[in-house]
């Protein structure tokens, strides 16, 4: 383990330290919240926040192997699941030692208001093997996305053991908020990748505007929205029955980043980039309406016949009504890495992340479809991609993991 002092680990601090980490002694050590101004999101709930709350504007999501040992993780994952609401309400890591070790708070948040935070943690597929003991609790649908036509995945940064998505409307809170996670995890997990994230490209409320994505269109018109309850019990919740009793009220997020060959895209007419999407740039209605939200009109045909939402359109492939009514509720950001150092050309995109029931029947069925026909992805490399099973919500009072290791 390594650790801030020699031989002491944080986590190990914590977890030894006459403050323990239960939640009423971080309560009383936490003090007062920054500031009351900006919207605090709870932590607590029957599902995870961060999956239908209106999205915020910044994401940082980390991915992570575990390194120590199954009581190690067991620990981290209390522990986080302890912390996670001091941060949600914008209060700082309580104090555990005395200024002569670093600090318990790396302090980059302090005055920043609560800012919407939400931090959504997930099980990777390679959790499940024989390290931990746990793959008798695998879910059957938690597999590795299979490859997909144009992929070119880097090894490295696709899949982990854990992930946290943190999403707020200041992106400084969201680094602090996994900044902090990790260095709770010292000696038992390490970073493994880390994505930050800028303007949501998604709408998962009807009070939100539609952002643009880097395309210039808007993107999370016909989403899915916090208040579809319907569709949500049909195509997002787990239901205890569905497989692994422990996933239940739970959800399975795919994390794909998707570089966007934005210097081709842009020297196409606007009249193809709207082909290409099946919607009007400025307006983001359908080519067969006049105002965003109009209901495409699949079967409308131009004079010629053809139809007015060309057979490989976006979305026409995507639609829920070619594909047996697939649903997904996306919840993409940007991403604006600079730029490729051997081609010169921008590294940036959309880091499409996506909640469902059944990552296999409804992501991979949906992204095969659309590697195999849709035009819009000739402008799509994915090169990371990553699934995770996100437990259900924690009410207080519950810990993280504890299902999981019951
Ligand atoms: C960089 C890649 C992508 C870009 C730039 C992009 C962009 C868009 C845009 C502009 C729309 C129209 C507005 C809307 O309804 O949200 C849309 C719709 C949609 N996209 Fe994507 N998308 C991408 C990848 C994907 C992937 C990988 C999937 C799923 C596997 C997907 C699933 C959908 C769905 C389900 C819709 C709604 C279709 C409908 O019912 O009208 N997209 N996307």
């Amino acid at each position: 383990m390594s650790g801030n002092q020699p031989g002491i680990s944080r986590r190990a601090v914590l977890a030894t330290s006459s403050v323990t980490l239960s939640a009423a002694a971080l309560a009383l050590k936490a003090g007062a919240p920054f500031s009351g101004t900006a919207r605090t999101v709870p932590f607590h709930g029957s599902h995870q926040a961060g999956i239908t709350t209106p999205t915020q504007d910044h994401l940082v999501f980390a991915t992570f192997d575990v390194v120590g040992s199954r009581d190690d993780l067991q620990g981290l994952l209390s522990t986080w699941g302890t912390v996670a609401p001091i941060l949600a309400e914008g209060r700082p890591i309580p104090a555990v030692w005395d200024n002569t070790y670093p600090p318990s708070d790396t302090g980059e948040a302090t005055g920043l208001a609560p800012s919407g935070l939400t931090l959504t943690f997930g099980y990777g597929p390679s959790l499940f093997d024989a390290r931990f003991g746990l793959s008798r609790r695998q879910p059957g649908v938690l597999q590795p996305v299979p490859i997909l036509p144009g992929d070119a995945l880097d090894p490295a940064t696709s899949n982990g053991d854990l992930c946290i998505q943190a999403c707020a409307d200041d992106p400084m809170v969201a680094f602090h908020a996994v900044r902090n996670l990790t260095l709770l995890g010292q000696g038992t997990v390490v970073l493994r990748a880390l994505q930050i994230g800028t303007g949501r490209t998604s709408t998962t409320s009807s009070s939100q505007p539609t952002e643009r994505n880097l395309l210039g269109f808007k993107d999370g018109t016909n989403n899915l929205t916090g208040s579809d309850t319907a569709l949500l019990k049909r195509w997002v919740w787990v239901d205890p029955g569905d497989d692994q009793p422990w996933m239940g009220g739970g959800t399975y997020l795919v994390a794909r980043r998707l570089r966007l060959d934005l210097e081709a895209w842009s020297s196409l007419p606007l009249t193809d980039q709207e082909q290409v999407i099946g919607r009007f740039r400025a307006s983001g209605a359908p080519l067969t309406g006049t105002t965003e939200h109009d209901a495409p009109d699949l079967a409308a045909q131009g004079p010629h016949g053809d139809p007015i939402i060309p057979a490989n359109s976006h979305i026409r492939i995507a639609a829920p009504t070619t594909n047996n009514g697939i649903h997904l509720l996306r919840r993409g950001y940007n991403f604006i890495d600079g730029l490729d150092p051997t081609t010169g050309a921008y590294d940036a995109g959309l880091f499409f992340i996506c909640f469902q029931r059944d990552p296999m029947a409804q992501f991979a069925t949906l992204a095969g479809d659309l590697a195999r026909t849709d035009a819009l992805m000739r402008y799509v490399t994915a090169t990371t991609s990553a699934v995770f099973a996100c437990p259900p919500g924690l009410e207080k009072g519950q810990t993280l993991g504890a299902d999981l290791f019951a």
